[in-house]
C-alpha cells in the first residue's frame, strides 16, 4: 500500500501546533521564510459550519499555500455525519491528512460535548473517528489531545484511542482542566508513547507542551521516546524555534522589521476586509521585542489601523 506523509517523515519530526487566529496560512508563510517545521496543520476548524452557508467564511481557515505542505487540516465538532462530510471536503481540497482536535478545553466548545470534552465520551469519539475515516478518501487521520479532562487519565483514554487506528497521535501533557496553567507532563506522555509500544505500533507519538525549541524538543525525544514534537508559543520567541542550533538565524532589528512589514502585507493582500485588521496587533511583540526602543515602537504599532500606518512607523523608525 502507497505511503502516507507520516510514514514516510523522518524522526524525529517537528509541528506547528494548530493555533487559532494565529496559524492561518498568512502566519505560515512567515514561518516558510525562517525555518519550517516539517508538518503543519490548519487552525481548528468546526464542522458544522463547514456543511452550512457559514462554509464561504470558514473555508479560508483551509486555505494553504503548497510550500505549506505537508500540511493537516484540523477539524472538530459533535455529529458525526458532519465529521463525514468534513473529511471529503478535506480530501477534495488536497490536504495531506486530517486530525480531531480532542483537547481544546474552552468551556464554549466543551459546553456542547466537543473537543476535550470526547474524552468523556468515547463511544461518541470512536463513532466521529470512523466518519471521518469513511469521509476521507484514504487521507491519514489523527487525533489531538489531553491526558484527561478533569484528572489524569493516560491509561483509559489514550489507551482507547490507540485502539482506532490512527496515524498519528498528538499527546499534549496537561489535563483540559488545567487549560495552560501548569508545566505540560511529559512522564505521562512517555506513558502514552509506552502504551503505543503495547497496543498500536503503527501510530506515531507527538508530544507537546512548552517545548521552546528544535534543541529542546531533542531532548523530550531522547527521555520519552515519542516520534515527533509540536511547538505551539515557542514560536512567538523563536520565529526559528524549528532550526538546528547550527541553522539558526539570527534576525537583527532590520530582519524582523522586514518580516513584520511582510506578514502586515500578506495579512492585507490575503484577507482584505475579511479579517479585523486589529488581529495583526497580537503579533508585533514576535517581531519587536528585545531591542532598544522596542517598547516605544510597539506601543506606536499597537496604536494602528491599518497597513499604511503600520508602514509609516517602521519607515520612519531608525536604528
Ligand atoms: C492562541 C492559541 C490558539 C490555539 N488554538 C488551537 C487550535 O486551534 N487547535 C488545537 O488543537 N490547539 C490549539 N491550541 C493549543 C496548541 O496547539 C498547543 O497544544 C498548546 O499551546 C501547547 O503547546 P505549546 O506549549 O508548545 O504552546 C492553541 C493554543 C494557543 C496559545
Amino acid at each position: 500500500m502507497k505511503k502516507n506523509f507520516w510514514q514516510k517523515l523522518k524522526k524525529p519530526f517537528f509541528v506547528l501546533a494548530p493555533m487559532d487566529d494565529v496559524t492561518d496560512l498568512v502566519f505560515r508563510e512567515v514561518v516558510c521564510k525562517t525555518y519550517k517545521p516539517d508538518v503543519f496543520f490548519t487552525e481548528f476548524t468546526n464542522v458544522d459550519g463547514l456543511n452550512s452557508k457559514g462554509r464561504a467564511v470558514l473555508i479560508d481557515r483551509f486555505k494553504f499555500t503548497e510550500q505549506q505542505r505537508p500540511i493537516v487540516a484540523q477539524i472538530w465538532g459533535i455529529k458525526p455525519e458532519n465529521f463525514y462530510h468534513a473529511a471529503k471536503l478535506c480530501k477534495s481540497l488536497k490536504f495531506d491528512g486530517i486530525d480531531l482536535n480532542f483537547g481544546c478545553p474552552d468551556r464554549n466548545v466543551t459546553k456542547n460535548g466537543a473537543c476535550s470534552a470526547m474524552i468523556n465520551n468515547p463511544s461518541l469519539a470512536k463513532e466521529i473517528i470512523e466518519a471521518t475515516k469513511k469521509g476521507s478518501g484514504g487521507l491519514p487521520v489523527s487525533v489531538k489531545t489531553r491526558i484527561g479532562f478533569a484528572k489524569v487519565q493516560t491509561e483509559e483514554w489514550l489507551g482507547f484511542l490507540l485502539e482506532q487506528n490512527l496515524s498519528a497521535l498528538t499527546i499534549h501533557g496537561r489535563t483540559a482542566k488545567q487549560l495552560s496553567l501548569v508545566e505540560a507532563d511529559w512522564d505521562e506522555i512517555k506513558k502514552g508513547k509506552n502504551l503505543r509500544d503495547k497496543i498500536a505500533p503503527q501510530t506515531l507519538i507527538i508530544g507537546n507542551g512548552d517545548v521552546r525549541d528544535f534543541e529542546h524538543g531533542l531532548e523530550r525525544v531522547k527521555e520519552t521516546g515519542v516520534d515527533g514534537i509540536m511547538i505551539g508559543r515557542g514560536i512567538f520567541n523563536d520565529l526559528y524555534c524549528f532550526a538546528p542550533k547550527d541553522q539558526k538565524f539570527v534576525l537583527d532589528i532590520k530582519d524582523m522589521l522586514d518580516l513584520l512589514l511582510f506578514h502586515a502585507r500578506l495579512f492585507v493582500n490575503t484577507w482584505g476586509n475579511k479579517k479585523n485588521f486589529l488581529i495583526l496587533r497580537r503579533f508585533f511583540k514576535i517581531y519587536v521585542s528585545n531591542f532598544p526602543g522596542a517598547s516605544d515602537l510597539r506601543i506606536k504599532l499597537m496604536s494602528t489601523n491599518n497597513l499604511e500606518e503600520v508602514e509609516n512607523i517602521v519607515k520612519n523608525y531608525t536604528f
